[in-house]
């Protein structure tokens, strides 16, 4: 089998170096004489898979013993929900910096209650074509929490910095998670979906700060309770066990075998760079959707042709080519390419290379 340049926005590309271990465990995970999907949650094997999975991820974002790392089945829009319910107060604002699609399902869920839902800043006139400028955002002290996305998915922003906030600050890092050294300490809640930079779809991880569960409302149903998965070590139920497993080796492979975050990221901007650097040398052949340089992301470059016959010939001949997952989304048009922690150097750079013939063939 020749595995293609998948260039999905999630699921997403994983790193051969996991699939490989994931496909064997499949039949049998270590001496148990069972394979992973077979297994029960309440086994040593499953105990040290998801302890292994924590530590991994303390190490990687040098987390304090002030945070807690769970895993939420539902995906990052049930986290949405959950924290909504989680931390919404009657009177108080909940604050929401609006960045795009999913920042405004984000919003949707406070709008939900009966907190005041006060959305500071928003790119939608502009149809999310940059990010504000943080120092001019006005945060209300008081809030519940202030909401921000790290990496717009669809649009293609992605800060490069983050808004320093006294109330806490809860971030979506669903489309940008451990690609790039991160000070976690400025965050009472990270969270985000596993299917785009750490493994198959069916959970999202979510690391809390622990004084934020104080502030969790009585009487909420276990499910929806985040105090509950930090009690229970996130199995209250069944835990989505091949999930979390194919996650801890992912972040084993960012650890071992690329070295770690600062690694992660120069890998990132070396593969984002072949993709930008054909649109910046195409003489505008190619324009990018993002209009502040700076806000570009390094894990979803969106961009077109310039005119629309062009970009349908353009995903015409890159998947004949074997590249997949280029299409833009609906609501951005044009092309994208998702060039997640797992994306092969080899892909972005051939990428890169199919872009600069095209424009100087159709220039
Ligand atoms: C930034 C961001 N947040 C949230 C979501 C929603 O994730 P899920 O499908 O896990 O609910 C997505 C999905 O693409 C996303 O990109």
């Amino acid at each position: 089998m020749t595995r293609k340049h998948n260039f999905y926005a999630g699921p997403a590309v994983l790193p051969v170096w996991a699939v490989e271990k994931a496909q064997s465990a499949l039949m049998e995970y270590m001496d148990s004489g069972v394979g992973i999907t077979e297994m029960s949650h309440r086994t040593t094997y499953f105990d040290d898979i998801l302890n292994g999975a924590i530590a991994s991820v303390k190490k990687l974002y040098k987390l304090s013993d002030d945070y807690h790392v769970l895993f939420v089945q539902g995906g990052a829009s049930m986290v949405m929900a959950i924290s909504a319910l989680n931390f919404c107060r009657e009177g108080k604002k909940s604050q929401f910096v609006d960045t795009g699609t999913w920042s405004r399902r984000a919003i949707l869920e406070s709008s939900r209650t009966s907190a005041v839902t006060d959305v500071i800043w928003s790119g939608k006139d502009v149809n999310y074509s940059h990010l504000p400028d943080i120092d001019s955002l006005q945060f209300d002290d008081d809030a519940s929490f202030v909401h921000i996305t790290s990496n717009n998915t669809i649009a293609g922003t992605q800060y490069k910095k983050f808004p320093s906030t006294k109330a806490p600050l809860f971030v979506d890092m669903s489309s940008d998670f451990f690609s790039r050294p991160v000070d976690a300490s400025q965050f009472s809640l990270i969270y985000g979906g596993l299917q785009k930079n750490l493994g198959p779809a069916g959970a999202a991880m979510v690391i809390v700060h622990k004084d934020m569960l104080e502030k969790i409302p009585q009487g909420l149903s276990e499910m929806l309770d985040l105090g509950v998965y930090a009690k229970k070590n996130s199995i209250y139920n069944t835990p989505p066990v091949f999930t979390i497993f194919v996650t801890h080796l992912v972040l084993r492979w960012i650890d071992e075998v690329i070295g770690g975050l600062e690694n992660m990221h120069n890998h990132n901007l070396k593969k984002a760079a072949y993709i930008y650097d054909a649109i910046d040398e195409s003489n505008g052949f190619y324009s990018g959707a993002v209009d502040v340089k700076d806000d570009r992301s390094l894990m979803n470059i969106t961009f077109k042709c310039k005119n629309e016959e062009l970009d349908k010939l353009f995903l015409k001949e890159t998947t004949a080519l074997g590249f997949m997952g280029l299409k833009g989304h609906r609501s951005v048009g044009g092309l994208r390419a998702s060039t997640y922690n797992s994306c092969p150097m080899e892909s972005a750079n051939a990428l890169g290379s199919f872009m600069t013939d095209f424009a100087k063939k159709h220039g």
